[in-house]
């Protein structure tokens, strides 16, 4: 059933949970993820209006709404945060995203909106600088880390150390209808290779950013589009295939930019 989440992990507080059906329509699939912390939630990449209403709904069930504590965004897309609006509306949480969306993200939203929880929509923002940093969450502390230029100028991931999940945004994204782990990496490739090739920026952002997450040794890490890559094996085969792809500004040559 479309509003039961699928628990990723459960230890009594601390409770990661993903919606991976609310998507009908034109849109493209897309996970949505809540993690609770006691008394304190995060939600991640939420989308937009697409999303917002079986979203809020299926929220509903685990969580006192009002009482969401941060919605994060990855970056700045319509599948991440175009409903902001409506969770500053609706909710008294803060928004956690990169310092150089958050000037822009109140476009988003109507000033008054924030005015009625006594804040205007800025003091409601967290700016996050280009190193990232940890914001506690409940009685743990999730890391939020660099992943600029994947695919997006201004781009964070987002790791929690309970779980030991990584949210890895559009990196590692795949064009299916589903979010069952990933079971065979070869078989699994062609579902996320135009797309890598075509939305990430370029092979040494790639490189360095996986140069970061084996260094981290998450224990699942799960895109914001279709399916997860759950044990060191299936991750460690998706950062050597990001490691040596050419992408982005690797493939530009002067016939990307003639005159149509
Ligand atoms: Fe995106
Ligand atoms: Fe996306």
């Amino acid at each position: 059933m479309a509003s039961v989440a699928r628990v990723l992990f459960d230890n009594g507080p601390h409770k990661v949970l993903c919606f991976d059906q609310l998507v009908t329509g034109d849109g493209v699939q897309s996970n949505q993820f809540l993690i609770i912390d006691h008394d304190e939630h995060a939600l991640l990449d939420p989308g937009g209006d697409l999303t917002y209403m079986p979203l809020s709904l299926a929220l509903s069930r685990y969580i006192p709404l009002q009482k969401l504590t941060y919605v994060f965004a990855s970056h700045q897309d319509p599948d991440i945060i175009a409903s902001l609006d409506k969770w500053f509306l609706h909710t008294d949480c803060k928004v956690v995203c990169s310092k150089l969306w958050a000037r822009f993200l109140p476009h988003l939203s109507a000033g008054f909106l924030s005015r009625g929880q006594g804040m205007a929509t800025t003091e409601r923002m967290i700016a996050v600088p280009d190193k990232g940093m940890d914001i506690p969450l409940g009685k743990c502390t999730l890391k939020i880390l660099p992943a600029h230029f994947l695919h997006s100028v201004g781009n964070l991931h987002f790791y929690d150390p309970v779980s030991g999940i990584l949210f890895s945004g559009d990196m590692g994204a795949s064009m299916l209808d589903d979010a069952e782990p990933v079971g065979n990496f070869s078989e699994h490739l062609p579902s996320m290779e135009g797309f890598h090739r075509r939305y990430m920026a370029g092979n040494k952002a790639c490189r360095l950013w996986a140069n970061m997450i084996r260094t981290l040794k998450p224990a699942m890490m799960v895109p914001q589009h279709g399916r997860p890559f759950v044990g060191p094996d299936m991750i460690n085969a998706f950062l050597d295939w990001i490691s040596q792809l050419e992408c982005g500004m690797d493939l530009l040559d002067q016939t990307h930019y003639r005159i149509p």
